[in-house]
């Protein structure tokens, strides 16, 4: 017999909302890349934690959430919605191949002003880097002395884990989250060591040259149950070994490559575009910068890295198979190029090659002038916060992929077998409903009929 209600048991579910266990003391967050993104997030939750700045551009700290009818008036701040770890309780470390604390690495990136940075110079002074796993077949241009000397890959991920160990016992912290913040790596494919953890654990005992760094501290942090947070366009978690490892150990993962400046321009506009059914010939998008991750990008293994990441985003937004007459020729280009005198500052210029009614061509001309690390540090802390919040969730802990986090980035992580969500707003909805979900309040679906009755 047909029924319009739902069953028993999804609208108790519904109700109740999942156990999320109560943030509990310290939240200690480990970086591996202590450079210019690493040191203007930790700056700048110092900063705001003193009350010398405020935290724009982090939704969970700013961002509301509406809950109900739109005539209940209910909209609170995620943060008093969803039981989150304070700014007060965050103790940091990391790691990098360069020796300089994060005063230093802070100071040499030059995002922040000097005046800022000189009045929480005590604290910041104090996180200094582990010794890295480096090693320079993956990053070209870079050369440091701070590293792990190991028999074999296995034995570096040993040492990788005694540090988490060690930072766990001596900061105190309660839970764990690490975020890489380093550099983008030459790019590479899955390979037979990457399918299950047997595999991956043989392969570094024979130093298989299919396992970066990155991949060895995500290993790590995953066997040691520890959430990790792909910033860069690496592969390092995107690989079968770490889902299982992530499951395994109920240790929350996300990635890649943090949507900040151009794609997150780009993911702005283009769901616009097609909510219009406005025609695309054309995209070229430059970018001018000159901080030590563009001296990185300027390698061809690491910008063919990038290049994928930023490359795909149109293509899954825009569904050239669902609308061929739109957007089935058009060509997308992307390039970097290494401009010492911008700094952090990067250039973004996009020309847009549209076309309207019966064809008819136009232009647009996007000339972003943004700051990268400004727009990427928030997103850390986000992630933080949210891998965090996963991790203490009955529902969401066991999950692997969290793909609620694809708002964050440029390449978001899915189950095997389902393309990616770029949308901004469609990964903005999908974001506030799991909260809503996880509290037991009902998904919101615009449809609003119901004030019409
Ligand atoms: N800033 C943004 O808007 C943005 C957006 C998306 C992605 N990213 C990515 O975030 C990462 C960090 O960017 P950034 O501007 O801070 O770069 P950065 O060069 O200032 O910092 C990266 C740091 O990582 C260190 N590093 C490299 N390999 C390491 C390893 N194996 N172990 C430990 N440390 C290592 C480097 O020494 C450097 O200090 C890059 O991969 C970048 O592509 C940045």
């Amino acid at each position: 017999m047909a029924t319009r209600h739902k069953s028993p048991k999804a609208e108790t579910d519904q109700r109740r909302g999942t156990e999320i266990q109560a943030p509990k003391g310290k939240l200690g967050v480990m970086i591996p890349g202590m450079g210019a993104v690493a040191t203007t997030f930790v700056a700048g939750v110092e900063a705001v934690r003193k009350g010398l700045a405020k935290p724009i551009g982090s939704l969970t700290q700013m961002g509301t959430v509406r809950l109900g009818k739109r005539t209940e008036g209910r909209s609170p701040k995620i943060k008093e919605f969803v039981p989150l770890a304070s700014l007060n309780d965050l103790v940091f470390t990391g790691w990098d191949l360069f020796e300089d604390d994060m005063y230093t690495a802070a100071s040499k990136a030059g995002v922040l002003e000097r005046s800022l940075l000189d009045q929480i110079k005590p604290f910041l002074s104090t996180v200094k880097p582990r010794k890295a796993v480096f090693d320079q077949n993956y990053v070209k241009r870079l050369d440091g002395t701070n590293v792990k000397k190991g028999k074999n890959k296995l034995d570096l991920a040993e040492q990788v884990r005694a540090d988490i160990r060690e930072f766990r016992k001596s900061s105190g912290a309660t839970r764990l989250i690490t975020i890489w913040c380093g550099s983008t790596e030459v790019f590479l494919q899955p390979t037979a060591a990457h399918q299950s953890v047997k595999a991956f654990e043989k392969a570094m005992l024979a130093n298989d040259e299919a396992i970066a760094p990155s991949m060895i501290y995500a290993y790590a942090s995953l066997m040691e149950g520890v959430p990790f947070a792909n910033g860069a366009p690496n592969l390092t978690v995107d690989l079968p070994v770490m889902q299982e490892l992530s499951k395994q150990n109920e240790a929350p993962i996300c990635g890649k490559d943090f949507k900040t400046g151009q794609t997150l321009i780009k993911t702005i506009l283009a769901p616009g575009f097609k909510a219009r059914m406005i025609g695309l010939n054309g995209w070229f998008s430059t970018n001018i910068l000159g901080n030590r991750d563009g001296e990185v990008l300027e390698d061809p293994g690491s910008f063919k890295t990038k290049e994928e990441s930023k490359l795909s985003v149109l293509e899954h937004i825009l569904q050239p198979d669902l609308y061929p007459e739109l957007y089935g020729h058009f060509t997308h280009k992307v390039r970097i190029n290494y401009y010492p005198p911008r700094g952090d500052n990067k250039e973004g210029w996009d020309n847009i090659d549209i076309f309207g009614w019966l064809g008819y061509p136009m232009q647009i001309k996007v000339d972003f002038l943004c700051r990268d690390s400004i727009l990427a540090a928030p997103l850390v802390l986000d992630l933080v916060l949210f891998l965090d919040l996963a991790k203490r969730s009955t529902e969401l802990k066991g999950l692997g992929i969290q793909e609620w986090l694809s708002f964050y980035f440029k390449s978001p992580m899915t189950a095997p077998g389902l393309y990616p969500e770029h949308d901004l707003f469609i990964q903005s909805m999908k974001l506030k409903n799991t909260l809503r979900h996880l509290r037991g309040e009902g998904l919101i679906t615009h449809l609003g009929l119901e004030y019409y009755d």
